[in-house]
């Protein structure tokens, strides 16, 4: 399938959803930018995460921090302390690989050649070698055990593993030194963390309640790859949610449950969805899930449900040494809330889109290529054409294009012939297309096209609006 994965970066290219960063000076590796069409998905993406999160929960509010953040705070959170890679290096080609993701190559080969016993028994292996007080050690000797290779040079030479860390490190002002050591967040999560009080009393909030905030997160990947599914810089979506101890199990099933649901209410198809378990638990977790899509290179996390304990709060309260406890009003007890986080990657939530919206379709001997997304995630709502370029059609074309411009992105193309210019609505997945021909000059009533079933409905220019906006609400995922 990876033809198919070259072929969707490659339109995300062409159709200007996705380009490589600083392409004109022959790019950086896994950085990319958004086009105009990309941009589109990716807004309506977190508009739709920020509603479902915090216009639909009473219990729900916003935020949106700096990247900053004092030094200290990565400190608390165990970032720098904890927030590691085990790295090994293929001394061959020089090229550097994650130790456990060497591991978890050879477990797949394993399971596809049928051996799934010996894929079991690895498998159990790395997770006591991920888990072990010499991680490094241990996932060296598993990868020695088992004779893995390197997948690039074939070679059997490998370094020692080593730990890196993955945060990005710069100097804040005019001194380069340590006492000026300043990171780029590597999760949104601790600047909720930092304003726990801030938003409570600004809110008038009680437990349980929820923090949500999207924004941008940097980690130094070693190996960054797959296109925008594993990049330095990213968005991450995430909402932390602050229960009494004791009730996080309860909160975490929950979440979980609406988590996935939100993902299939985008067009995601559950068959495409699955559940795993973390191997090893992060530093500040004592459970921990991802909802996981089946992209062309395989399954992947788009999302993890972590149930994150009192960790965070009470490292803030120890090193800030502010209290950072809740008084319940109710019960008249004083506790640390623990926490329960939903927390989402927008740039793989929109790779996932595109690649569960690919298709190839046969139409009357010719290919088209379609994106069938959710017409309310879609770049353009609509597209708008005037048959010919004459006649009074692009003049009526362009009045309804100004109507409906207040309420839908619209695309006006004038250009070629009409079902060329539907093919190129398919492929940028335009859910609607409206055409103004000869009989709209004598009644006023145009075609409207969907993109799924090519059925062209003919309705009353004035209708066009209230047409649209029921389709979208009426628009349910394919089984
Ligand atoms: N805040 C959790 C994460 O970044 O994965």
């Amino acid at each position: 399938m990876a033809d198919l994965f070259e072929t969707i970066i490659s339109l995300s290219k062409r159709r200007g959803f996705i380009f490589q960063s600083s392409e004109i000076y022959g790019g950086l590796a896994a950085a990319y930018d958004y086009g105009p069409l990309g941009v589109e998905l990716k807004r309506k993406v977190s508009d739709r995460w920020w509603k479902a999160m915090v216009y639909g929960h009473d219990n729900i509010e916003g935020v949106d921090a700096s990247i900053f953040m004092h030094p200290m705070v990565w400190k608390a959170s165990g970032h720098v302390d904890a927030f590691n890679d085990p790295m090994i290096d293929d001394r061959v080609s020089k090229k550097r690989y994650r130790a456990d993701q060497l591991i978890e190559g050879h477990i797949a080969r394993l399971e596809k050649k049928g051996e799934d016993d010996a894929a079991a028994r690895v498998h159990a292996a790395l997770v006591e070698a991920l888990n072990a007080d010499e991680a490094p050690k241990a996932l060296y000797d598993l990868i020695v055990a088992e004779e893995i290779r390197s997948p690039d040079s074939g070679a059997f030479d490998w370094t020692e593993v080593r730990q890196f860390n993955l945060m990005f490190e710069t100097q804040i002002g005019a001194l380069a030194d340590g006492e000026n050591t300043i990171y780029l967040r590597p999760e949104t999560a601790q600047g909720i963390f930092v304003n726990f009080h801030n938003v409570r009393e600004t809110g008038r909030l009680q437990v349980p309640f929820g923090i949500a905030q999207i924004g941008k997160a940097f980690r130094n990947e070693i190996v960054a790859r797959q296109f925008i599914f594993r990049m330095r810089e990213f968005e991450q979506m995430e909402m932390q949610y602050f229960v009494k101890p004791g009730e996080q199990m309860e909160a975490y099933e929950a979440w979980s449950q609406k988590r996935l649901d939100w993902h299939v209410a985008n067009g995601i198809r559950p068959s495409k969805l699955r559940w795993h378990q973390h191997e090893k638990l992060a530093h500040y977790a004592d459970a921990a899930q991802d909802i996981q899509f089946e992209f062309p290179f395989g399954w992947n996390e788009i999302e993890g449900i972590h149930s994150r304990t009192d960790f965070d709060l009470s490292a803030h309260q120890e090193y800030a040494g502010k209290k950072m406890e809740y008084f319940d009003p109710q019960t008249q007890e004083r506790y640390i809330p623990y926490v329960v986080e939903t927390s989402a990657g927008l740039d793989r939530t929109i790779l996932m889109l595109l690649c569960h919206a690919y298709r190839e379709e046969e139409v009357g001997g010719d290919k088209r290529t379609v994106l069938k997304f959710n017409p309310e995630l879609a770049p353009y709502t609509v597209a708008i054409f005037p048959l010919v370029k004459k006649e009074g059609m692009p003049e009526k074309a362009h009045a309804i294009e100004a109507d409906l411009r207040g309420q839908f992105n619209v695309y006006y193309d004038e250009k070629g012939a009409v079902g060329r210019r539907y093919r190129r609505q398919d492929e940028i997945g335009t859910p609607f297309c409206i055409t103004v021909d000869g009989q709209t000059m004598e009644d006023d009533t145009v075609t409207i096209r969907d993109r799924d079933t090519m059925a062209q409905d003919r309705i009353p220019a004035e209708n066009i609006q209230h047409y649209i906006a029921d389709r979208i609400e009426q628009w349910t995922p394919e089984a």
